[in-house]
């Protein structure tokens, strides 16, 4: 287990497997341009989601390796992989401390990994150094427009998320984070991969929201929140200014454009709710990817 950190497989699974926007991903994918990447490395890969999905696209990958310092996670990699026929490899290594050589890889990327640890620099040299010439490094992290709260916690009925909440601003600090670590890591990721010597640095926000399956119990409290959300989804549209006022303008145009499906979806939610009543509208969650190319 990670010091302070207790990213747990039933965690992982539930917010991957269904929280992630299946909308979205594609748009992610084919930003991190991972179609042609042959030797890829997923830094601090929990269960692996983030290294499934570049294989997915990435059809000329002859080696793709996941390194976690979480054995068990690890092993539930491994497990998961397993099951779907993936290629992907397991190792256990600190991400600061790659135990592969210079210019091993030409697709190295982190998924939430950056704003879990406090030395986010030594790890972002670590990926370059094990990047070869050309290759691309990749940063996926959220932006916290809440705090670091999720605004809905999916698998949770709406009195459980609300009591959860109060239980993490009573901490002050959302829970999840590990001490020293910076959760506003995010926006500083273009100017640190620059600084680092990366060229083409590029940068895109995704604003997403996800419909999962949900069991019948939570879907009355479940409208109540949709339609408290389609509100709040009418206000964000200005917020993200704010947040991403570091980025090139065209990733705030991004923003926004997901920002507009997500509330488009709770609108037609909202309007014929029986037809989606096995479906939960879930949270909107800002991720912003990064890329720099080694020269
Ligand atoms: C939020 S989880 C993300 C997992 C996976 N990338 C995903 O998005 O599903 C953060 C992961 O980083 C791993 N981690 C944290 N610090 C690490 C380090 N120094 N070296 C390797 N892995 C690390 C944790 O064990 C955990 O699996």
């Amino acid at each position: 287990m990670v010091p302070g950190k207790a990213w747990t497989e039933e965690y992982l699974r539930r917010t991957r497997d269904y929280f992630w926007d299946k909308d979205f991903i594609p748009v992610l994918l084919k930003f991190l341009g991972v179609s042609r990447a042959r030797r890829v490395l997923d830094v601090g890969s929990g269960l692996g989601y983030l290294a499934r999905l570049i294989e997915s696209k990435a059809r000329k990958a002859e080696e793709i390796y996941g390194i976690d310092l979480d054995g068990s996670l690890l092993r539930a990699a491994r497990k998961y992989g397993k099951q779907a026929d993936s290629i992907v490899k397991y190792r256990k290594m600190d991400a600061s401390e790659i135990k592969f050589k210079d210019g091993s890889f030409d697709f190295v990327a982190a998924m939430t990994l950056f704003v879990n640890v406090t030395n986010p620099d030594e790890i972002l040299r670590e990926m370059i150094r094990v990047t070869g010439p050309n290759g691309t490094i990749a940063a996926l992290e959220p932006i916290y427009q809440t705090d670091g709260r999720s605004e809905y916690m999916p698998g949770y009925t709406e009195s459980e998320y609300r009591f959860m909440n109060k239980l993490l601003s009573r901490r002050k600090r959302a829970a999840t984070f590990v001490k020293g670590s910076d959760k506003y890591v995010a926006p500083r990721l273009p100017n640190m991969f620059a600084e680092l010597g990366l060229k083409d640095v590029k940068a895109k926000a995704f604003a997403y929201a996800h419909l999962q399956k949900w069991d019948e119990n939570g879907y009355d409290d479940y409208l109540d929140y949709l339609r408290k959300r389609s509100m709040e989804m009418e206000r964000l549209k200005d917020t993200p200014e704010n947040v991403l006022d570091t980025l090139p303008t065209n990733s705030l145009r991004d923003a926004k454009r997901y920002i507009g499906i997500t509330k488009r979806r709770a609108d037609r939610i909202l309007r014929n709710p029986a037809k989606y009543r096995s479906m939960i509208y879930s949270t909107t969650y800002t991720i912003l990817a990064v890329k720099g190319k080694k020269t």
